[in-house]
Parts: C-alpha cells; sequence; structure tokens
C-alpha cells in the first residue's frame, strides 16, 4: 500500500533542530516525520550540558567566539562561529519565550564552566537535564501552533530528485507493525534533515541506539557533499559499567571541582595540560585512551560532594550512579571516552542548504564548520537552534511552489531481497561498532584503517543482505574511515599515530562524495596492504 502526503516542507527528525525548524516556519505548512514518538531517541533529549551564550557582565560574544575557534584547531569556518556566538542571546531569549525556564540563583542566571571556555557561559535548566526539558517546550509549543502535521514512527529510506539535481522528496515506510511494503511517499520541494549524529556506530558512545548516522547515509546516496568526516568527538567522562549506551557524566561535574584520577590516586592531567582536568575534550580523551592502553584504570573522582549536592547539581548523573550501585561520596567513578558528537556531517551554505537543491540539513546531521576539528563544549545546541531558524527565514522567503501529484512506483523502493533477520543484524552491528571503536576510535593510523575496511568488506560478505540500518552503519562508517585516511596529520579529534603533528597542507576542510569512497573502494588497496602487512 502507497500513500502519498503532499507539502511545502518535510522535516525529518524530531530532536531539538527538526523541531525548532517547523516551529520557526510559522505559519507555512510543514510536515514533520519521526521515526519514533516525537522527540524520543534523539541525543538533544539526552542533553546534559546546556546552552553556550555570552550573557555574564565579564563575557562577550567576542570572547566565546576566541575559545570556539582556539578548541576547532584551525579548521572551523569564522563566518559560522561568528553567526552562532552572536546570535546566542536571541536564542535564549526564543527559548525563554516559549517557556524554558533556565536555572538562576538568586535572581541570577546560573552559569557552568565546562572545558575550554574562559568564562563560566553555560546556561542549563534542572542542573544536567537541559535537553529533556528544552525538548519538551519544544514539543508543547509546535503542538499549539496548528501548522504542522506530525507523523510519527515512519523511517525514511530515501531522498528523491529529479533530472535537475532538485529535491522532490522522500520515500519511507512505517515500521510499527513491520509491514515491509507500507511505504510512504513525503512529496516535497523543500525537504530538511536533521536526524542527529553518528555516535551508535562506535561500541561505546553515550548516544541513543537511534543515532547511527542515517542522515549522512541518506544524503551521500543522494549524491549530496559531506565535510570534516573524520571528525569525531568522544567525551571523556562516559560511565564504564558494561551498559550501552554509555550514560554520559556531564563535564559540568568536572567544572564543581571533580577531578580525574588513575587507581593511584594520580591526578594524570596534572602534568598534560595547563588546564589539567578541563583540558579540551580530545586531550583529556586521549590522555585517558593511552592510559587505558598501558593497563591502568581510569576514574572520576567526586568524593569531595556531598551527595544531597550532587543530586542537587546533577540529578541524571546522580540516578545513573544510583543504578549503579556507586556511593559518589566514597567510591571511584570508572569511566572511558565514548563517541559523543560528530563535527563533520553533511556539507551545507550560511542558509542550512545542502549541494543539493532543496534538501537542508540542520543539527548534528548537518556541517557548518563552527566546530572545525574539535568542538567546544555546548556549542551543538547553539548551533542546532541557530540554523534551524536560518533555514526556517531562508525558506519562508521563498514563494510556496505549486506542484502535481506525482505518484511512485513502489516496486522500484522495495528491497530486492529478503533482508537479514534482526538477530543476524544485531551479530553485525555489534561487530561494525567494534570496528570503528578499535581501529577507527580516539587513535588511528594507516593500517588500522585499512584493517577497518578489511573488516567492513567481510562484515558485508557475511551478512549477504543487509538490514536497512546495517546498509545505513556499514556506508557511514566506511565514509568516515576514508576521510580518516586521507588526513595524512593530527588535528583536533583526529589523532593519527602514522601522523601525529599537524600539517599545514591540511589546512582545508576536505569536502567529498559517495563517487569518491566508491573509486577508492573498487581499488581495493587496503586490501592488498593488510594482506601484505
Ligand atoms: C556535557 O555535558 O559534558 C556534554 C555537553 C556537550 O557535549 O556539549
Amino acid at each position: 500500500m502507497e500513500s502519498i502526503y503532499k507539502s511545502d516542507v518535510v522535516i525529518v527528525g524530531s530532536g531539538i533542530s527538526g523541531l525548532t525548524v517547523a516551529i520557526s516556519l510559522y505559519p507555512r505548512k510543514v510536515t514533520l516525520v519521526t521515526k519514533r514518538k516525537l522527540g524520543e531517541m534523539s541525543s538533544s533529549a539526552w542533553a546534559q550540558g546546556g546552552i553556550a551564550a555570552a550573557v555574564s557582565e565579564e563575557d562577550s560574544p567576542q570572547k566565546h567566539f576566541e575559545d570556539t575557534i582556539k578548541v576547532s584547531a584551525g579548521l572551523s569556518d569564522e563566518n559560522s562561529v561568528k553567526e552562532i556566538t552572536e546570535k546566542a542571546v536571541s536564542v535564549v531569549n526564543f527559548l525563554e519565550k516559549i517557556g524554558v525556564i533556565f536555572d538562576r540563583e538568586k535572581g541570577e542566571l546560573s552559569l557552568s564552566k565546562e572545558a575550554a571556555h574562559s568564562q563560566r557561559r553555560v546556561l542549563k535548566v534542572n542542573g544536567d537535564q537541559s535537553g529533556k526539558f528544552i525538548v519538551e517546550k519544544l514539543i508543547n509549543y509546535a503542538r499549539k501552533l496548528g501548522h504542522i502535521t506530525f507523523v510519527e514512527n515512519v523511517s525514511i529510506d530515501h531522498i528523491t530528485k529529479n533530472n535537475n539535481n532538485e529535491c522532490t522528496g522522500v520515500i519511507g515506510h512505517i515500521h510499527q507493525d513491520q509491514i515491509v511494503d507500507n511505504i510512504v511517499f513525503f512529496q516535497a520541494p523543500n525537504v530538511i534533515l536533521a536526524t542527529g549524529g553518528i555516535g551508535s556506530i562506535y561500541a561505546y558512545t553515550t548516544n541513543p541506539r537511534d543515532v547511527y548516522g542515517e542522515g549522512i547515509s541518506l544524503a551521500a546516496t543522494a549524491g549530496a557533499e559531506l565535510v570534516d568526516l573524520e571528525f569525531v568527538q568522544f567525551h571523556p567522562t562516559a560511565l564504564d559499567i558494561g551498559v550501552d549506551p554509555n550514560p554520559l557524566l556531564t563535564e559540568a561535574i568536572r567544572g564543581e571541582g571533580a577531578t580525574l584520577v588513575d587507581e593511584n590516586n594520580n591526578r594524570f592531567m596534572k602534568k598534560i595540560h595547563a588546564l589539567s582536568d578541563l583540558a579540551p575534550r580530545d586531550i583529556v580523551s586521549r590522555a585517558i585512551h593511552d592510559l587505558k592502553m598501558q593497563g591502568h584504570s581510569t576514574f572520576l573522582d567526586c568524593r569531595k560532594f556531598n551527595s544531597n549536592t550532587f543530586k542537587k547539581l546533577f540529578p541524571t548523573a546522580d540516578k545513573y550512579l544510583k543504578n549503579a550501585n556507586i556511593n559518589v561520596e566514597k567510591e571511584l567513578i570508572p569511566i572511558i571516552p565514548a563517541a559523543h558528537y560528530h563535527m563533520g556531517g553533511t556539507k551545507v551554505n550560511m542558509d542550512g542548504m545542502t549541494s543539493i537543491n532543496g534538501l537542508w540539513a540542520c543539527g548534528e546531521t548537518s556541517s557548518t564548520g563552527a566546530h572545525g576539528a574539535n568542538r567546544l563544549a555546548s556549542n551543538s545546541l547553539l548551533e542546532a537552534f541557530v540554523y534551524a531558524i536560518r533555514i526556517a527565514r531562508k525558506i519562508n522567503s521563498l514563494p510556496i511552489k505549486n506542484y502535481a501529484i506525482r505518484s511512485i512506483n513502489i516496486k522500484n523502493y522495495l528491497p530486492k531481497e529478503k533482508t537479514i533477520s534482526k538477530v543476524r543484524a544485531k551479530k553485525y552491528i555489534w561487530q561494525l561498532r567494534s570496528t570503528m571503536n578499535k581501529f577507527v576510535g580516539v587513535e588511528r593510523s594507516d593500517k588500522t584503517l585499512n584493517n577497518a575496511f578489511v573488516e567492513f568488506d567481510k562484515i558485508e560478505r557475511e551478512a549477504k543482505n543487509l538490514s536497512a540500518k546495517l546498509k545505513d552503519m556499514l556506508l557511514v562508517s566506511r565514509l568516515i574511515t576514508f576521510a580518516a585516511k586521507l588526513r595524512k596529520e593530527s588535528r583536533g579529534t583526529h589523532y593519527r599515530t602514522d601522523f601525529p603533528n599537524m600539517n599545514t597542507n591540511y589546512n582545508q576542510r576536505k569536502v567529498l562524495n559517495i563517487n569518491d569512497l566508491n573509486s577508492f573502494l573498487s581499488e581495493k588497496e587496503y586490501d592488498k596492504k593488510v594482506v601484505n602487512e
């Protein structure tokens, strides 16, 4: 059975960026498609840190700009950084208008300090529950406006285009009842991808399991340009107790004085960076990774906190620790770096448009250049808001297109063969995630990247008929690994043990597309190298 929705704008994803763009398009009629219930399984709702904004008297957008540029290791787009840091206060005003109540102390906004910020500038809601409360407010506000058609429980499988490289819609399937041929065609000249990042292609991640790069896979398959894919940020303090995904222990805990130690209570960061435990994330993650490789254990030490104070400041972390039977006042907390945020993604311009006319992207799916090779903490929600609003403003300035309903030939979009069972898919998905962690993780080299390609081929061969999810994950993993191979230097979150220094020959952002990957794969160079080693 085929259903057709015709509208002017279709938004895919219901995290902060998807909801914000939908709200900001008011009163233009839009359709918002989401895989689960609204807001469910989005990284946004799990965000603990909050929103970075220069709101204190000592601070300024210029200082925020400088901190962002410094952390980005020479690869950010200054226009983009300027835009997000200058618009931060208007984003805070927008959120207060829709009912978000930021934490205050004696009437003043209470601001957290996070890694590599020169000022206290992170606004939060109920301690570490910013994402949860902001998403709730956005959903309530979006529902009231009345211009949005919400369609839940639909997975998007294809982007459709015409011969002029213009986007004409998206095709998906309703997955609630497992009926494969329940195809839905969302016909629209404007499609906005807002499906989040890629964390779950890694074995250790702080992201929900639905966050595995669907947007990148869709955009890549449609031929869109991608950029900065090699830059994956690992959060240094994910709770390491064998739970998948790894519960995040917000950086703000260190901002309030918690420290990092090894099994001998040695504060290892002191020797590594002047900012010690609050050094940029890539440096802290690498330090922890190296210690673990040498057989050490690594911990977050929160023993200086009184348990009630800890619970008040960090209710989410407190719940995770209680579930793990860890007593913050008495015990060290085991931690591991986990894939947390992707600076790379679908390349967009200042209006959020991709290289395909009518295809837009925002939030973690996109790469605006605001983060470069490394993201400053709590700049991600800020960027998501700023660009979602920019996309809406641009689309609202365009005339509504009048076009005829177009039928599609469903047979072209049904899987040709039966896909593998969920149980088998799970096994290969785990194999893939472990490969990414082992070979394309905090540290990489030509050798490990070649090994990753060989493993990807093996997974594809053995799994035979891939599930849609496994197919997306494989494509995104190959794209990231390919980008990591091309950058023969170390910069920001991309650390190559075979090229440990930054190299000015690589001062540009690396743009690539699916054809580049396919020609690389067809040569099978990596296979020859692994065989010869
Ligand atoms: C955190 O709370 O540590 C995460 C904040 C962020 O990733 O920006």
